[in-house]
């Protein structure tokens, strides 16, 4: 129960100091998409900003990429989002609510998260124990039947060229019709990966907790290309390399697990797949999916030779893909467009696919949900977001004591130096303590107060947020000093 009231207790901080709004609430809301404010977009920004770093910049064998939103329709078809990419559904028929029939529990609860499409559609459907979400009704669902997720939209003013497109639901797809731009044009060699950060939206049955499941959303994903029978080994690389990234940016151990997929759990494109959970506070069993990293073999690049053999078919069509069915693959597909020639081994071959592909927002909210606590300062309640320094949206809080004395021209010229470095923020409004507990709630790491004696001496303090220890330091020295504990 505790843990639930965090949750809500952190959709009220979200809201209260503008984290994350309703999308369209002046309208009254639309259902499952959120809007980042203020602090919120800078939360967001630096969570990519660390996974980019890590999966990027620090590393040589990894090159970023950025591709649109919309993509060629055959994309869809070769992937196999087209035809496969469907919740399994069931309406309850007394209140008309449509639920994934892997997300109904039993009279007698049973955990049914993390149980993909195929193994749905594999298993036999007896919902006579099943309780509808809504109204509670127990063995009341219609058949259950497909559910489409992507989201269709219209491309192009003239009837003649005008077709229907989708919105990607994963960023992956764009990565892999890029493979052999980025082989071209670099001097990339296996093994290397192909990194991308963008939104994504699927038409979700059942939307989730806050940000947790939403219809837009933003992925990170990395496409990792290596040698086939090496691929085992980059898996278990980037397993660890992934777990280690969230450790790293300040969430608890033991709130963090891999959970490995069993063999009819996998997707039909996967060899082996690992969710790495974190314990959420909400949802049965609390352990939820942040994010996956999956062995996809070479499935996809031999999926678009496929692609790129119907595209005839296609125009033969009048580009409708109606009643159009994949091309065969070539007998010599190992030396299709898609492949790799190793110079050194002179060999070619379809290279596998390591993909490690995180939520932002999913992210965002453990780092939110892990960084949230409460806790009695002098007989006062003291909330505050305790953020690992790379994500805090505000790095440093500057306050001059009074609003006398020079005190905030002080403060005023000590904020215009430190806002060329990092993101910070001015106030002079209100008590002291008062200051202190809205940036302690925001997650700012320090705050830098101008008081009586720094027209003294040239010193200010600075406060730490978790210890709220006070230490004076010279205004020559503050920008080393803040630099070294936010790098540290
Ligand atoms: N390319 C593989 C792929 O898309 P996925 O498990 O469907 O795999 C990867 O998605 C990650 O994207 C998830 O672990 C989750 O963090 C995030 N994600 C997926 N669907 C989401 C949704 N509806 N709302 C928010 N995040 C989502």
């Amino acid at each position: 129960m505790a843990r639930i009231t965090k949750l809500d207790d952190i959709v009220s901080l979200c809201k209260r100091r503008g984290f994350i709004f309703q999308s369209s609430e002046i309208y009254g809301g639309l259902g499952s998409c959120y809007d980042y404010g203020p602090l919120g977009v800078e939360l967001k920004n630096n969570v990519k900003k660390a996974w980019w770093k890590s999966v990027v910049q620090m590393r040589d064998d990894v090159v970023g990429l950025d591709c649109s939103i919309l993509m060629h329709p055959l994309v869809w078809k070769a992937s196999g989002h087209a035809d496969k990419f469907a919740d399994l559904i069931a309406e309850c028929k007394k209140c008309n609510t449509r639920t994934r029939v892997d997300h109904l529990t039993d009279h007698i609860e049973e955990h049914t998260e993390h149980i993909s499409i195929d193994a749905v559609l594999a298993k036999a459907h007896d919902l006579s124990n099943k309780v509808c979400p809504n109204c509670g009704a127990v063995g009341q669902f219609t058949e259950p039947m497909p559910f489409k997720l992507m989201f269709e939209t219209q491309m192009g003013a003239n009837v003649d060229d005008s077709m229907t497109l989708q919105l990607r639901p994963e960023t992956a797809q764009g990565i892999f019709v890029n493979f052999r731009n980025v082989l071209d044009t670099t001097r990339v060699k296996i093994p290397f990966g192909i990194a991308q950060i963008g939104k994504s939206f699927r038409n979700e049955v059942t939307t989730k907790a806050f940000i947790f499941r939403t219809r837009e959303f933003e992925q990170a994903e990395l496409e990792f290309f290596c040698e086939p029978g090496t691929d085992e080994k980059w898996y278990e690389h980037w397993k660890e390399a992934r777990f280690n990234w969230y450790i790293n940016l300040g969430l608890k151990k033991e709130n963090l697990r891999f959970r490995e997929h069993d063999a009819n759990e996998l997707a039909h494109y996967a060899k082996a797949c690992v969710d790495i959970e974190y314990k959420f506070p909400f949802g049965s069993g609390d352990w939820q999916e942040l994010e996956g990293v999956a062995n996809r073999t070479d499935y996809d690049l031999r999926q678009h030779q496929r692609g790129m053999r119907t595209l005839n078919k296609w125009f033969e069509n009048n580009r409708d893909l109606t009643n159009i069915e994949l091309a065969d693959e070539a007998e010599d597909y190992q030396c299709g467009p898609l492949s790799y020639f190793d110079d050194e081994k002179k060999r070619r071959y379809i290279p596998y696919v390591i993909e490690p592909s995180a939520g932002i927002d999913r992210s965002a909210l453990a780092f939110l949900v892990d960084a949230y606590d409460e806790e009695e300062v002098r007989g006062e309640r003291r909330n505050l977001l305790r953020f690992h320094p790379a994500l805090a949206p505000v790095k440093a809080a500057i306050f001059p004591l009074v609003k006398r004395d020079g005190m905030p021209e002080i403060a005023c010229n000590v904020h215009n130096e430190l806002k060329k470095y990092f993101n910070c923020f001015y106030d002079e409004k209100g008590a002291i303590g008062r200051r202190y507990r809205r940036q302690d709630e925001a997650g700012t790491p320090f705050c830098v107060t101008i008081d009586g004696q720094t027209t003294e001496d040239n010193t200010v303090t600075v406060r730490e947020r978790d210890s709220m220890e006070q230490v004076r330091v010279s205004t020559g020295q503050l920008l080393n000093h803040l630099r070294e504990k936010l790098e540290a």
